[in-house]
């Protein structure tokens, strides 16, 4: 069967029947349900694996980070007061996030339950990755009381992409490793910031390769937030088939690892807004072409994002040197925090092997 955008219908995405507003949730138990759906849509939101408080805590860690743009002042949130780069995405600042309360979410046990689920391995590794914040940008209230519009402060509108390349990848390459994205051949330079915030883009197979983020404000369809085509992952392989030959193929790189749909392809067309509640976590396949939507509210969007992926085991030579490596790196990133607060993370078992202080193996 060859893949025609005629024929090829995005799934609508049933909403939660007691908060219309948002796309259904599952609860952290609800294995089955959440896994069936993730399998359906190739994407899934478990609500409430953030408390209110530990979102709370991680918003103040936003702001702190902002500074001195202050959190009262709409006019102050921009480059003159230092705000981080990379805001036209939606993105916030090209560095990870390490404060304490950014790392105690990475390594929250029911965080790591659903990816153990979704995955379907046990021994993982969490990334370093980035918060996203996109701005209000109607209404939004001044520190004098009165309200004015900042179109100045709105993210792209639409720019569906993978973070991996689709004419590598197929459903039974999923179990067999072709490339290690260079792992093998890392030094110590190479440990950069981007290193931990694109972790594992340049792996081809092996596993079955997700990303997600989790909520640290409600996210309607006016707020901005995450779109993506729902189902698109089980029609990849006729997609890749047919674009083999076509002009739209032939734009697309068959090498990097982060592609850009075309603008011309209709399949921009199919793309869906999915709505979250403040802490949820939202989890897709990185076969979904995905980007966030812009803002049209008095609100923040903001998320932190989160993905776990399998660790690299340095028994295996060929790793030794590379999981040694990241150790020595993500070690620093922990003392550091020590030497500014304590020790604030109290690291049991499992929070060291899911950063790769320990090993798994
Ligand atoms: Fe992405």
């Amino acid at each position: 069967m060859s893949h025609d955008e005629k024929t090829f219908e995005p799934l609508d995405v049933p909403v939660n029947p007691k908060d219309k507003e948002f796309c259904l949730s599952f609860d952290q138990k609800d294995v089955e349900g959440y896994k069936e759906f993730f399998d359906k849509y190739g994407f899934v939101v478990i609500r409430n694996v953030l408390t209110e408080s530990e979102v709370d805590d991680t918003v103040d860690e936003i702001w702190n980070e902002a500074k001195p743009a202050s959190r009262n002042d709409p006019n102050t949130w921009n480059s003159k007061y230092n705000w981080p780069g990379s805001d036209s995405i939606g993105i916030f600042g090209s560095s990870s996030c390490k404060g304490k309360f950014a790392i105690k979410n990475r390594i929250k046990p029911v965080m790591y339950e659903i990816y153990k689920n979704i995955i379907g391995r046990p021994d993982l590794w969490v990334s370093f990755d980035r918060f996203g914040v996109m701005k209000p940008t109607k209404q939004v209230t001044l520190a004098n009381g009165t309200k004015r519009d900042f179109p100045e402060y709105k993210s792209k509108e639409k720019w569906l992409h993978w973070d991996m390349n689709p004419f590598k990848i197929t459903d039974k390459d999923l179990n067999v490793e072709q490339s290690d994205g260079g792992e093998s051949e890392m030094t110590e330079k190479d440990f950069s910031e981007m290193f931990f915030i694109c972790e594992r883009n340049g792996v081809v197979g092996g596993y079955k390769r997700v990303q997600g983020l989790v909520a640290l404000t409600d996210a309607t369809e006016e707020d901005g937030g995450f779109l993506t085509i729902p189902g698109f992952t089980n029609n990849l392989q006729q997609w890749s088939k047919f674009h083999q030959t076509t002009q739209v193929g032939k734009e697309i790189s068959k090498t990097a690892d982060f592609i850009k749909v075309p603008e011309g392809d209709p399949m921009n067309k199919q793309a869906k807004k999915i709505t979250v509640r403040s802490g949820s976590l939202l989890i897709w396949d990185s076969r979904q072409p995905h980007c966030n939507f812009s803002n049209n509210s008095d609100k923040f969007r903001m998320v932190q994002y989160i993905k776990m992926f399998p660790a690299r085991n340095e028994k295996d030579v060929k790793y030794a040197e590379f999981v040694r490596l990241r150790r020595e790196k993500m070690n620093g990133y922990i003392e550091r925090l020590k030497s500014e607060s304590g020790d604030p993370l109290h690291l049991d078992n499992l929070s060291r092997k899911l950063l790769g202080l320990d090993s798994w193996y």
